[in-house]
């Protein structure tokens, strides 16, 4: 099993074999792994994907330890990420880690031998997200091909969603309408990756009754540059029972939560709201990739060459890394934030 530290490094058929073991483990399968221990390493705030990947954890019969940000550890010392990674990849057998830096867990699976796995870094990717989003896609409407998908609000720095339209893009037929103001639009460095079709709007009304899946997200104020643009975007997507009026019957509405006001709750008790599924989905997706990669991993190739990242969010500019790219000499892309 490959690493999960973008969707980038996974394929179809990885993603397809992690959803049917999590399949298998809903339904009550699943091996135990009472003398391994996970670190649970979050630089930034989690309360889904830290906690889920921690319940996984128990419910394999595992051990976790847990370091953040803000606690009690060195990193109020000084000391570099890529130090405390390291040694947390001493004591533990697998490794989740969530960071604002673009790349941190690339970095991670550098410089430890254990399995290490992407909980969210930046505005980047959020690779668990996704498959738990597609597990739950898939467990209501049947599919992954085919489906006419609309991602609403934040979108560029909205790292779900930068995922999300990665996988969907390896699917058949599928498409995607981006819904947001110009402040927050799909940045280009997604969509050029994207081979589906797909849609730019500001306007979620006028397509909505074409959508199969509505995904919501909330405005990522923390990583806003110009506070002005919260101002311009705050409030400007906020959806409740009345969308139903005009929308599918079936239409599934999803949203990786938390959610600020997006999402009213007078939608919570419809069918048509699947969030909170999504949420209790994630222990399944995590406790698959958990056991997948403590049976095998799989290592990242790591041979880029020497480069010096501009991007000032990537782990490489922030702890003055060689840095490296991959691509050619005319497409270089940083091998650890994935930007041109
Ligand atoms: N969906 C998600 O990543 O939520 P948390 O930020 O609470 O982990």
């Amino acid at each position: 099993m490959k690493e999960i530290l973008t969707l980038n490094n996974l394929d179809k058929e990885d993603i397809i074999k992690i959803l049917d073991k999590a399949s298998e483990i809903e339904e009550g399968g699943g091996k135990k792994y009472a003398d391994k221990i996970m670190s649970a390493i979050f630089f930034e705030p989690s309360t889904r994907t830290k906690l889920s990947f921690i319940s996984a954890m128990y419910r394999l019969g595992g051990k976790v330890i847990e370091l953040d940000g803000g606690g009690n550890n060195s990193l109020k010392k000084g000391e570099s990420i890529s130090d405390t990674l390291k040694t947390m990849g001493l004591y533990t057998d697998i490794m989740v880690v969530r960071s604002p830096y673009e790349g941190t867990a690339k970095r991670g699976s550098e410089i430890v031998d254990i399995p290490v796995i992407n909980g969210g870094d930046g505005s980047n990717q959020h690779p668990t997200q996704t498959l738990l989003d597609l597990y739950t896609i898939r467990k209501e409407k049947g599919r992954l091909d085919n489906l006419n998908v609309a991602v609403v609000g934040d979108l560029k720095y909205g790292r779900t969603v930068h995922s999300l339209v990665e996988a969907l893009n390896k699917f058949k037929g599928n498409k995607v309408y981006f819904v947001a103001p110009k402040e927050m639009m799909i940045p280009k460095y997604v969509t050029d990756k994207l081979k589906l079709e797909y849609e730019i709007t500001e306007n979620l009304e006028e397509i909505v009754g074409d959508v199969d899946i509505l995904y919501m997200t909330r405005i990522q104020e923390e990583r806003f540059e110009n506070k002005e643009h919260i101002k311009r975007c705050k409030g400007k997507y906020i959806i409740d029972k009345e969308i139903l009026k005009i929308s599918k019957k079936d239409m599934s509405i999803l949203h990786s939560l938390p959610r600020v006001d997006e999402i009213h709750t007078n939608l919570d008790d419809t069918p048509n709201a699947l969030y909170f599924d999504q949420a209790k989905n994630g222990i399944y997706v995590r406790e698959s990739i958990i056991s997948m990669l403590l049976e095998k991993n799989e290592k990242p190739k790591y041979d880029g060459k020497g480069y010096e990242c501009k991007n000032k969010k990537c782990i490489s500019y922030i702890e003055k890394l060689e840095g490296k790219y991959i691509g050619n000499e005319s497409n270089k892309i940083c091998f650890y934030c994935e930007k041109k």
